[in-house]
């Protein structure tokens, strides 16, 4: 079911949680992955669209669940919305309302980013407290203290943010800002506040993600004047306005590492393209200590060569350019199968190691401690009903059940299907075995059934 917009609509997006995808292991892969737009680029890239009075023309937008609900926001505000393929063209000439649905930004932590630009556009913007993955409190105050630092008035009401900008223009107002910690969205919302602010800001200890980076020069693209995107300081210039632009999305590098730890798992040859390869310089480093070798066969194509066996490695996920923790859950399904012993540190999210219980379950040998995760490495993992926790949990759980011995049967799809697009279709082009099949209707699931019912009684 899709709305006037082509979208479907909330109910049809839970409808991933009635199917469960089965995979056989053990089948090697080969080929080549089409790697597909970056998915935070396109979360705050749709959010700011709304910075700009004229039509936008976004290219290699991702169809996921996400992007469609960021949309459905956008759309709800009463923003002209249409996707075509990869294609999303936005014109927000007119926004009339200035209050996001709590329905939709409870399923969507990305959807609370459209506070800059509303209130850099409006003067006023309502947002519910955000929601999204289940990986610790991710709280805003960084966002909110730094609108509050452009003069905005911010009250926490009932869940609902109502910020608002005073004086006769309803214009925020350039400002000196310092971050006590270099947030992703924090630094986006700022940089799109301060695009249309009077007078000049500048954000310290700022993100230096790619996504930033991505998200500057559409800005840019769109005629803001921001400086040192990239680096830990960005100084944005307000401008009256912003005027059309036609802007292609980076390639995602989470999907693309996902890919390379897919070919290091099953012991197999994989290429990919397009990548920036610079963007994933910590995954692959990584990966080169657990055995493989990564070759760039053009400048935007990679191809990784596993090693005969998988060496055991530390990591730490840090800001970028650290090892993203986005990445952390599947290079811990990777180092399972590993010779010896290797720890992972997670200091970017409380609450990210969820898919440890999973992977236990299919044979491995983790402990936690704290916000560490001792991993022995053991000769197997074995086929087993799991639970996906969280969107990059979930990548995990199909990277084991990718290696492991007879079937693993993946339950609570909602979360893959936020962040990866086409992703069983791409592992079917590579040779892998799975199967998305309605819940039920395969033994292993009614298994997984009481497993969850046990683990809650536990
Ligand atoms: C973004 C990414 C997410 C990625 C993360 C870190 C999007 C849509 N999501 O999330 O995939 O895992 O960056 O690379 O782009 N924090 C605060 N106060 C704030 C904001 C954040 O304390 O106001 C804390 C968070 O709780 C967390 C840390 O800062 O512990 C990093 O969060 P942040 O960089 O903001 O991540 P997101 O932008 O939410």
């Amino acid at each position: 079911m899709t709305t006037s917009h082509g979208l479907p609509n909330a109910h049809t997006l839970s409808d991933a949680d009635a199917s469960v995808l089965q995979i056989w292991g053990k089948h090697p892969l080969k080929g080549h992955v089409k790697i597909s737009g970056a998915k935070n680029s396109a979360l705050t890239i749709i959010a700011a669209a709304l910075l700009c009075p004229e039509d936008c023309r976004i290219r290699n937008v991702p169809n996921l669940v996400d992007v469609k609900r960021m949309g459905q926001i956008l759309a709800a505000l009463g923003v002209k919305i249409e996707h075509h393929g990869d294609v999303l063209d936005i014109n927000a000439s007119t926004i009339s309302h200035s209050k996001a649905p709590y329905e939709l930004v409870s399923q969507l932590r990305a959807s609370f980013f459209i506070i800059g630009p509303l209130l850099a556009r409006l003067g006023v913007a309502r947002i519910p407290l955000p929601g999204g993955c289940t990986i610790g409190a991710r709280p805003v105050d960084l966002h909110v203290r730094g609108l509050q630092a452009m003069g905005a008035d911010v009250q926490i009401e009932h869940g609902i943010v109502h910020a608002y900008v005073t004086g006769s223009q309803r214009r925020l107002k350039g400002a000196k800002i310092y971050l006590d910690y270099p947030s992703v969205g924090a630094t986006e919302t700022i940089m799109m506040a301060a695009t249309l602010a009077e007078g000049e800001t500048t954000i310290e200890n700022a993100a230096q993600e790619p996504e930033v980076v991505d998200l500057a020069n559409f800005c840019r693209a769109m005629g803001a004047r921001i400086r040192g995107a990239g680096t830990n300081t960005i100084t944005i210039a307000g401008v009256p306005r912003l005027h059309s632009t036609d802007y292609t999305i980076n390639p995602d590098r989470i999907e693309a590492g996902t890919f390379l730890v897919a070919g290091a798992i099953t012991h197999s040859e994989i290429s990919l393209s397009p990548v920036v390869p610079e963007h994933l310089t910590a995954v692959i480093a990584k990966l080169q200590e657990t055995g493989a070798q990564i070759v760039t066969e053009a400048p935007d194509r990679l191809c990784i060569i596993p090693g005969d066996t998988i060496k055991a490695t530390d990591i730490e996920t840090l800001p970028y350019p650290g090892f993203p923790t986005d990445m952390q859950a599947q290079f811990m399904a990777l180092l399972t199968l590993s010779e010896g012993n290797s720890l992972i540190t997670e200091t970017v999210f409380e609450n990210r190691m969820r898919h440890v219980a999973e992977l236990n379950r299919m044979g491995a040998d983790i402990r936690i401690k704290g916000n560490h995760a001792l991993i022995r490495g053991v000769s197997m993992l074995s086929g087993a009903p799991v639970i996906a926790t969280d969107l990059r949990a979930s990548a995990a759980l199909v990277l084991a059940g990718l290696a492991a011995n007879g079937k693993t049967v993946i339950q609570c799809l909602h979360h893959l299907d936020r962040g990866y697009e086409q992703l069983e279709v791409k592992l079917l082009s590579l040779g892998a075995v799975l199967e998305r099949v309605p819940a039920g209707a395969d033994a292993g699931s009614a298994g997984l059934t009481s497993y969850s019912v046990l683990s809650e009684k536990d």
